[in-house]
């Protein structure tokens, strides 16, 4: 890459292999969802770019839905792409490379019919920017789609003050990353902020009902990282992050009788034909 990127998530800094598990885990419980999200309003044999493809699941899943698409997956870690390659590498119709959002499109490369950005937003020093960036990817008309959590949004009850404090922990240090987990409620703000006017907007939930097991599979390690960051940045003590992590996977595990994660959706339109 020409110069270094600068994100709060690279899958290398956090621990490549429970990640990817981690991520896997994720798309289980919501890929379904966001194809039937996805997919109705990708045109024919379009071209569609995957910006932060992490180990390519969604570039995936889109290319097996609709055989008809050309899909790329491009992610500013080398590790993940290499991942990416190695399991989705021999398919038709799908590849990836490595590069960062911020630098467009490579020499030659054809602009994509469709963007999209999974949780990715959310990882970037300055989110309007990203978006700003995306549309030098866009052939003029080309959709772009944008899919990002945001905590504040999360349901999970009973919980105490202690859900709060480890949210509240975790926006912390993603904010000292560089990276904000309090997007998914504003991204018609931040689209407009960027210049696109959006054109839909919609929300999925991670549910512990439908999902089980998995819920915590997928919630509990993100909070593991961000409380073991917040103890190193002086945020906590460790007995503190030990209580509220305890707190956590008592909840997982049946302490809570109901918990939601939402992942919002929206999307917009590059201006032209
Ligand atoms: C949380 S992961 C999400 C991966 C995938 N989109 C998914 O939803 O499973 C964020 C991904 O974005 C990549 N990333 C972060 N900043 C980036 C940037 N500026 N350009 C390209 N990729 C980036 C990271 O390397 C990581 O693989």
């Amino acid at each position: 890459m020409d110069e270094p990127l600068e994100a709060a998530y690279l899958l290398s800094q956090v621990g490549a292999e429970e990640e990817a598990q981690r991520l896997r885990a994720q798309a289980r419980g919501l890929l379904d969802q966001e194809l039937a999200l996805l997919l109705p309003g990708l045109p024919r044999n379009a071209r569609v770019v995957d910006l932060g493809c992490g180990i390519g699941l969604l570039a995936d899943a889109l290319s097996q839905a609709r055989t008809d698409l050309q899909v790329l997956g491009v992610d500013a870690d080398a590790l993940a792409v290499q991942e990416a390659r190695r399991v989705f590498g021999h398919r038709s119709h799908l590849s990836f490379r490595a590069g960062s959002l911020q630098a467009g499109p490579a020499e030659g490369e054809e602009l994509a019919d469709a963007v999209i950005l999974r949780l990715v937003l959310m990882h970037q020093a300055d989110a309007s920017a990203a978006l700003q960036a995306c549309r030098a990817w866009l052939r003029p008309g080309g959709q772009l789609h944008v899919l990002e959590g945001d905590d504040r949004a999360i349901l999970a009850e009973p919980a105490g003050a202690w859900l709060e404090r480890i949210l509240a922990l975790m926006q912390t240090v993603q904010l000292r990353r560089g990276g904000s987990r309090r997007l998914g409620l504003d991204l018609a703000g931040l689209l407009a902020q960027a210049g696109w006017r959006p054109a839909g907007l919609s929300r999925l939930d991670f549910d512990l009902e439908r999902l089980g097991p998995v819920f915590e599979g997928v919630f509990f390690p993100v909070a593991d990282f961000h409380l073991k960051q917040a103890v190193r940045d002086s945020l906590c003590e460790e007995e503190e992050a030990a209580f509220l992590l305890d707190q956590l996977r008592q909840g997982c595990r049946g302490g809570f009788s109901r918990a939601k994660v939402p992942l919002f959706h929206a999307w917009t339109r590059s201006e032209g034909p």
